[in-house]
């Protein structure tokens, strides 16, 4: 039997522990060890019931997701399950931990379930592009009616004890370690106190409205996925006898592996855990207890309301008084929203710690401090000189810049090893990725500390090395410039917009302008004006033609969009713009088609993610994909940038890359590492499992 199943044996009792760490997934060990120790049972005449449990923190959080693409390996889960069902000795699982997608699919084909409080129950398959695969769409409907499956299923919510017991998806609910609630449960078994049933031979009542309004709402909600309405479908045929159900959730189970936005989502799953991966990883993090944020700014109070709402008192300091106002108002409004939307509790909310203050020596007490001042090298190079003095010895010293060399900021603080950046994203107490950037004398533990703070603020770090705009907004500069050269060329900002919405985006670039403000490019290109290449075709004149007006965006009532109505109409202004900035350039405007806005804006972005990878700036591709997915909005069951060119091939990028330098040979240029994929065959993916 496979050391990660063990059997003892306690009187009549047999009882089995799974012991899988980090998490009990169904791996292939699991499966073939769960068979031969409910059959060695089974086959014992001194053993009357079973008890199945997991050592360690759950039950079972899944099939081993690891395994999905590769060649498949008996028993398989869905005839795991249908053993466990068929033992002709009832079966009590107990569920504590995660206890998800397959997880829930061993359970419920037991003959009883007991769930312990705390567990989280769900059938999550849905997020990862698939159905629930070994029974789950045919007996979830048994246990608990077509409407709760529906929507368990649908959207892969998690669930706990007590819900769980209501909808009859669990018998009975006991606090306590997992082994002596399965000794115990096995006794009421045995003394026929807790009932048992096969789930399987239940039916299914019918409940054809169910279906019908599920259809209808995914229709409208989630056209764009595939897993979702084969659910539908599967759990539509749990009327079926048990047999057929199950043949047509195979069915279905198959097409969703298939497909494209399966791997995508699979992608994403490990995109989130891969970046944990640092070369700083064994560095113990320093203690933080108390953190200042210098700011009072959108970037200020949005970076303290996440530290408060993670538990951490917070000093906010602003030089000027109306903003530190501001600064404190803004956070006393968003922590007064994540208590109405139950992300925080009034009784949290009544001990929050938050001291304002004026001047850099109040930080002296914090152990991390993050500055999210103007963006401006002059004004951070000074606080960073202050903050050497007054902050106490071994605080971390974070800078939130989005673009400013980060070497150049520590040099100024006399201590660049406590200096490392913290770039958070707008709005900052709700968007989930940090880029930690590291310097060139950042201490591998401030790194580690940077990665420590993003976990306890519930947030995803990724590392990145300096350069101009590290990961996120480096890439994003090229592909917000191939927008523009896209609409020098002729097709309208909101045509671009809709385009990449189509594309999956939630916003387009236009609109992404118009909501950030226009001034922050503003500065940027006034930055950079002098050292750009004056071969370079040039995409900011329109931009800058608002800025000078004053129309920065969506604060100003007005930037690419009017914003004064209800809804944003393009700036009537736009096309006369457009067409002063085309003459000035001697571009005649042409016809372009929804797919070249596509694939151009989207090969920009590939080609910039490519040198990021090449330059070392980022770890890994999947590093790179994780900043799209988490910070950019980059559709997730796309995967990310990277993830994309491993579906067209490095090829087909490269061919369209050359396209595209016909016209413009400063802009589009091959980045070696894709000419080298494209010649030897190989994709990111291989980077990924290499590194
Ligand atoms: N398969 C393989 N590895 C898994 C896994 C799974 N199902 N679930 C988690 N892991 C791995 C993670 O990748 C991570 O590995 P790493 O340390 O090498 O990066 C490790 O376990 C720990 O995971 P987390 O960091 O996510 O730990 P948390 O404690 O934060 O969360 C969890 C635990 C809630 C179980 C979370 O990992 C999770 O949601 N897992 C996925 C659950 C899921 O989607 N299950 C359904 C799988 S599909 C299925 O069952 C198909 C079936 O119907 C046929």
């Amino acid at each position: 039997m496979a050391d990660v199943v063990s059997i003892e044996r306690v009187g009549p009792i047999g009882l089995i522990a799974l012991d899988n760490p980090p998490v009990n997934a169904a791996g292939h060990g699991l499966r073939a060890g769960l068979v031969e120790a409910v059959e060695t049972l089974e086959a014992e005449d001194g053993i009357a019931v079973i008890g199945l449990y997991g050592a360690g923190r759950t039950f079972i959080a899944g099939a081993d997701i690891r395994e999905f693409g590769k060649p498949p390996r008996d028993p398989w889960l869905p005839e795991v399950c249908n053993r466990l069902e068929s033992c002709a000795k009832p079966i009590v699982s107990v569920l504590h931990g995660a206890t998800l997608g397959g997880g829930l699919e061993v359970a419920m084909a037991t003959h009883a379930r007991v769930a312990v409080p705390g567990v989280r129950l769900g059938l999550p398959e849905v997020t990862l592009g698939i159905l629930p695969g070994a029974g789950g769409t045919q007996r979830t409907p048994r246990l608990v009616g077509v409407k709760a499956a529906l929507e368990l299923a649908t959207t892969g919510k998690h669930i706990g004890a007590e819900e769980a017991l209501e909808l009859g998806l669990v018998d009975r609910v006991m606090a306590g370690e997992p082994r002596n609630i399965a000794l115990a449960a096995a006794e009421d078994l045995a003394a026929g106190v807790l009932a048992h049933r096969r789930t399987g031979e239940l039916e299914t009542p019918p409940d054809p409205g169910a279906i019908d309004a599920a259809k209808a709402h995914l229709a409208k909600t989630q056209s764009h996925l595939f897993a979702p309405h084969r659910v539908v479908e599967a759990i539509a045929a749990a009327t079926l006898p048990l047999s057929d159900g199950l043949a047509e959730e195979r069915r279905l189970f198959n097409a969703c592996m298939d497909s494209p936005e399966r791997a995508g989502l699979i992608h994403a799953f490990f995109a989130e855990r891969a970046v944990a991966r640092i070369p700083e990883g064994k560095a113990a993090p320093r203690e933080v207890a108390k953190i200042g944020v210098i700011g009072g700014g959108t970037m200020g109070s949005g970076i303290a309301t996440a530290c408060l709402l993670a538990g951490f008192p917070v000093v906010l300091m602003d030089v000027n008084a109306t903003s530190l106002d501001q600064g404190i108002s803004a956070i006393s409004s968003n922590l007064d929203g994540a208590v109405a939307r139950g992300k925080m509790a009034q009784a949290a909310r009544d001990a929050v710690d938050l001291t304002p203050a004026t001047d850099l020596s109040a930080l002296s007490g914090a152990d991390l401090i993050i500055e999210a001042a103007f963006e401006d090298m002059a004004v951070k190079r000074d606080i960073f000189g202050t903050l050497g003095l007054v902050a106490k010895p071994g605080a971390v010293l974070a800078t939130n810049t989005s673009y400013l060399d980060l070497d150049q900021i520590a040099a100024a603080s006399g201590r660049a090893d406590d200096v490392v950046g913290l770039h958070f994203f707008s709005p900052a107490h709700v968007m989930r990725l940090v880029e930690v950037v590291v310097g060139a004398g950042t201490a591998p533990e401030v790194v580690a500390t940077g990665f420590a703070l993003a976990r306890r603020l519930k947030k995803i770090a990724v590392r990145s090395g300096v350069c101009d705009g590290f990961i996120g907004n480096r890439v994003m500069q090229r592909y917000r410039q191939a927008a523009d050269h896209l609409m020098l060329d002729g097709a309208m900002p909101d045509r671009i917009d809709a385009a990449i919405r189509g594309f999956g985006f939630a916003m387009g670039p236009f609109e992404v302008s118009d909501l950030a403000g226009l001034d922050i490019a503003w500065a940027r290109r006034k930055r950079l004006a002098t050292t750009r290449d004056p071969a370079e075709r040039y995409g900011g004149g329109v931009a800058d033609a608002l800025c000078e007006a004053g129309e920065l965006g969506r604060k100003a009532g007005m930037g690419f969009y009017d914003h004064s109505g209800d809804a944003p109409v393009p700036n009537p202004r736009l096309g006369h713009l457009i067409a002063n900035e085309q003459a000035r350039l001697g571009i005649a405007p042409r016809a372009i088609t929804e797919d070249e806005i596509v694939n151009r804006y989207m090969t920009a972005m590939i080609m910039e993610a490519a040198r990021v990878v090449e330059d070392g700036i980022a770890l890994r591709p999947i590093d790179v994909d994780a900043v799209f997915l988490f910070g950019y909005g980059f559709p997730r069951w796309k995967g990310g940038p990277l993830h994309y060119v491993d579906t067209t091939g490095a090829a087909a990028i490269v061919k369209r890359i050359e396209t595209y330098a016909a016209n413009d040979p400063q802009f589009w240029r091959v980045p070696e590492i894709l000419a080298k994929m494209a010649r030897s065959g190989h994709r990111f993916a291989d980077m990924n499992e290499e590194a």
